[in-house]
């Protein structure tokens, strides 16, 4: 029997996963146990999580993979520094992150100082476990794969051909250049400063106009072979590096466009300045920059590889709207993405590299599919039960009524009921999603037909900006009558057009521009959430449900104590734990 532990670590998203065998057992964020967003750093709560799902200690661990290789393209990163001369800051950045790499035994020994690890260490490159994350747990046996995100590596993008359990890089976009930046830049320069702000810039898009796409084209520049080359005149990462660093934690980007952006496009937006047209027309024209950049990268991949199927990671495989494009504007007519498309993924891609390069595992055919995301912790029954009664004198504040259902039919009927009389739901399910989505595990649950919902959802939880949308969980099998596709979304990484005559029966999940994040559910991939959608489609005759994930202003809730503090402090209507239904009494 080979385990194999994958990490994410030093860096923003740090996680963990634990493969026998070649099959996934585990998969957890480290910002779940630290309750810090986008946790940067070791990943100990993440590994203890995946040992004890296994019920192994680390001496059971045959290796330990982790997507950073300090050694890749060791003589580009040279050339660099003599040619470019960067910053001192720079350079000591780049030794210290270095180091810190070097030192993964003794970080691993003292984040468990009570287990013995015996077996191997494994760097891989950044960018081939972003691959490996898509292709080596994809339904398919032949594909492109590509990554495109921010910097790993000395590289921002990445392609190649993966066949079987084989699985190379034969392209890359190396530092300065990178997608990720340029939609960074211009989050920035829009008044969104935090680390992972970009996903406010494509809500913000469609309220705006490509009034500056020839500006854009000023920033980006792309080739005929697929790749682009940053203007660096407007950035002062190539110079200065990227000033990202994480400290307690906590990620940060640091500035990266330069006074040029601004005499460029106009001022920048402060933070809390008043968002103006001008500001969505940015977000519109930074967003088709992006789509054209993208579908410029897989139409020259489709030439090259003659290929119909595309699997996709990086950073910048969050951007669902563009993913959402792919049929439509490239020749590709099959597609997976890794649920965890960031550098967390890369945990999974660096644990089955590994293991597909191993005698055990280089012989075997791959078998193992990653079809749904739940591969996180869970809570018992008594654990609930327990979560609950500590919070006893709380829920009765609160005016609260506690009522076991086991019948599982009653408990969704009951719950949809809700939905549809306007309330809020909180839905805890089984295992916790991997990667950012909640995926009706660990979501808020509310009636889509409300044109008020998001109103309500913001001042009662939420409390985030107006103009981002909230997400449809539909099932598979009504998703050709009320959307313009027919497939398969199950970790809401694609963006598709509602079909105009169903754009007013769900106000609350349809864009300004009539499109929807969807998740498609099925029995297979979560029962319980699929017959909970059925009883509100039978009570509605609308079969999607308003899914937002279960957390106010903090990572995804992990634990029912989470859960129920997060209910008791909002104004959520109601909780649902396992079997256990909370209501607030009106
Ligand atoms: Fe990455």
């Amino acid at each position: 029997m080979t385990y194999i532990l994958g990490l994410n670590a030093f860096h923003a998203d740090s996680a963990a996963c634990l493969v026998k065998d070649g099959e996934l057992i585990a998969a957890a964020e480290e910002e779940r146990f630290r309750r810090i967003k986008h946790w940067g750093g070791f990943p100990s709560e993440a590994i203890r999580y995946c040992l004890k799902e296994a019920g192994i200690g680390l001496d059971a661990v045959g290796h330990v993979a982790i997507n950073r290789d300090s050694r890749a393209s060791l003589w580009r990163k040279v050339a660099y520094v003599v040619a470019r001369r960067p910053s001192l800051d720079m350079v000591m950045s780049r030794v210290r992150n270095r180091q810190q790499w070097g030192d993964l035994k003794a970080q691993l020994a003292g984040a468990l100082p009570e287990m013995t690890f015996k077996g191997e260490f494994h760097q891989v490159e950044h960018h081939l476990c972003h691959l490996a994350s898509a292709f080596l747990v994809s339904p398919y046996d032949k594909a492109v794969a590509v990554s495109v995100d921010g910097f790993g590596d000395f590289a921002s993008a990445s392609w190649g051909v993966g066949e079987g359990n084989r699985l190379t890089i034969d392209g890359r976009v190396h530092f300065p250049h990178s997608l990720g930046i340029f939609y960074e830049g211009i989050t920035q320069f829009i008044g969104f400063p935090h680390y992972g702000d970009e996903y406010k810039v494509m809500g913000l898009a469609p309220y705006g106009e490509p009034a500056y796409a020839k500006e854009m084209e000023q920033l980006v520049h792309l080739k005929n072979d697929g790749s682009f080359a940053l203007n660096l005149r407007y950035y002062t990462h190539a110079k200065e590096g990227s000033k990202y660093e994480v400290r307690d934690g906590m990620p940060s980007g640091g500035r990266i466009w330069s006074p040029a952006m601004a005499e460029l496009l106009g001022p920048a937006r402060g933070k809390d300045d008043a968002l103006e047209q001008r500001h969505k027309d940015l977000a519109r024209s930074a967003q088709g920059m992006y789509e054209n950049a993208f579908f410029n990268l897989l139409g020259a991949l489709h030439r090259k590889y003659g290929l119909d199927t595309v699997v996709l990671s990086g950073g910048c495989a969050y951007n669902s709207v563009a993913n959402g494009k792919i049929y439509e504007r490239s020749p590709f007519k099959h597609c997976y993405i890794q649920s965890a498309g960031g550098d967390a993924g890369g945990a999974i891609g660096a644990a089955f590299q590994v293991w597909h390069t191993l005698p055990e595992g280089s012989s075997a055919k791959r078998s193992f599919v990653m079809d749904h995301a739940y591969w996180g912790p869970w809570a018992t029954a008594d654990e609930i039960a327990a979560a609950i009664a500590a919070r006893q004198a709380d829920i009765d504040a609160a005016n609260c009524v506690v009522e076991a259902i086991a019948d599982e039919g009653e408990l969704c009927r009951r719950t949809a009921t809700a939905i549809a009389e306007g309330k809020v739901i909180g839905w805890f399910q089984g295992r916790l999603e991997w990667g950012p989505r909640a995926l009706g595990n660990r979501s808020i649950l509310a009636d889509p037909r409300r044109a008020d919902m998001k109103d309500i959802l913001n001042l009662k939880i939420k409390r985030r900006e107006s103009f981002r949308p909230f997400a449809p969980s539909i099932l598979r099998e009504a998703v050709p009558d009320w959307f313009e596709t027919d497939d398969d979304v199950p970790f809401m990484m694609q963006v598709f057009r509602i079909r105009p005559a169903r754009r007013a029966s769900i106000p609350a999940v349809t864009h300004v521009d009539g499109s929807g994040r969807l998740q498609t559910v099925t029995t297979k991939g979560n029962a319980r959430y699929h017959r909970l959608i059925a009883a509100f489609g039978d009570l509605t005759g609308v079969p999607i449900v308003l899914n937002t994930s279960f957390n106010e202003n903090e990572p995804v809730v992990c634990k029912p104590e989470e859960a129920l503090d997060c209910f008791l402090r909002t104004k959520m209507d109601v909780l649902v734990l396992g079997d256990t239904m909370i209501t607030r009494r009106d």
